[in-house]
């Protein structure tokens, strides 16, 4: 195979192969992951949603998200992939996002926070060098794009009142470093490398999480709410580039 990412336009799943095939089906499996946990934290949140406007909004999300799930198992058959398999494996949608699933606050926090991280990296896979997938992605950016309108709506009714920020702050403080190790991954090495020189990825994750973090923040500082400590990354064991440090640094209590 070329290497040079340009030259790299991967068709249909029989022309993928290799290490191509194998990488592509660890990302996309990364993509199940997300989108099925989070079809259920918000099929879940129909009952801890306060009012109707919210539980329907809820019941709406959680459709799209199984949605964007089906593409992903449908692409996962193509290339050969058991996705109930794939789905068995992964775990628990409270513990893969590090969140209280009864808990309203925690369901906010979760929209601000995790649907944009997954736009941020679906943004790469829409340009991927294999094209049965980066053509599906465009419906899931819209959906996710208003999901994201939510999320920050959400987070400026709660920074209203102190006390709720808060409590926001706290929820916040444990979330943003999970979903960016899950939506992610590790900013540095060979994978990296690799999807890059494929075309697999267009932006290095260095680059892709630093372009989530300093959107966020420019939500963020208006209501007063604060990157996480570096300390609670450590805690999680979330690798961060030097560049992605500062950017955490800029913002906080
Ligand atoms: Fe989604
Ligand atoms: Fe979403």
């Amino acid at each position: 195979m070329n290497t040079h990412s340009a030259d790299i336009n991967i068709g249909s799943a029989d022309e993928a192969s290799g290490d191509y095939r194998e990488m592509l089906i660890r990302l996309m499996t990364r993509q199940l992951y997300a989108e099925t946990a989070t079809a259920e934290v918000f099929g879940r949140s129909i009952g801890a949603a306060p009012t109707w406007r919210e539980k329907h909004m809820a019941a709406e999300f959680a459709l799209e998200e199984a949605q964007h799930s089906q593409m992903l198992c449908d692409l996962l058959t193509d290339l050969g992939e058991d996705h109930e398999q794939i789905i068995a494996n992964r775990p628990a949608a409270a513990s893969f996002w590090n969140l209280d699933l009864d808990d309203w606050l925690h369901i906010a926090v979760f929209n601000f926070t995790v649907d944009r991280a997954g736009s941020q990296q679906i943004m790469e896979y829409r340009q991927s060098s294999y094209t049965p997938w980066a053509d599906k992605m465009g419906v899931v950016l819209a959906d996710e794009e208003e999901h994201y309108e939510n999320g920050v709506d959400n987070l400026r009714a709660f920074a209203a009142d102190p006390e709720q920020l808060a409590r926001f702050q706290s929820v916040y403080n444990s979330m943003l470093p999970v979903a960016v190790k899950r939506a992610f991954g590790r900013p540095h090495g060979a994978d990296n490398d690799f999807c890059l020189s494929t075309g697999l990825k267009r932006h290095s994750t260095e680059a892709v999480i630093n372009r989530y973090l300093e959107e966020m923040r420019g939500y963020m500082a208006p209501v007063g709410l604060a990157f996480p400590p570096l300390s609670m990354f450590a805690a999680e064991r979330v690798e961060l580039a030097a560049s992605t440090k500062t950017i955490l640094e800029s913002l906080q209590a």
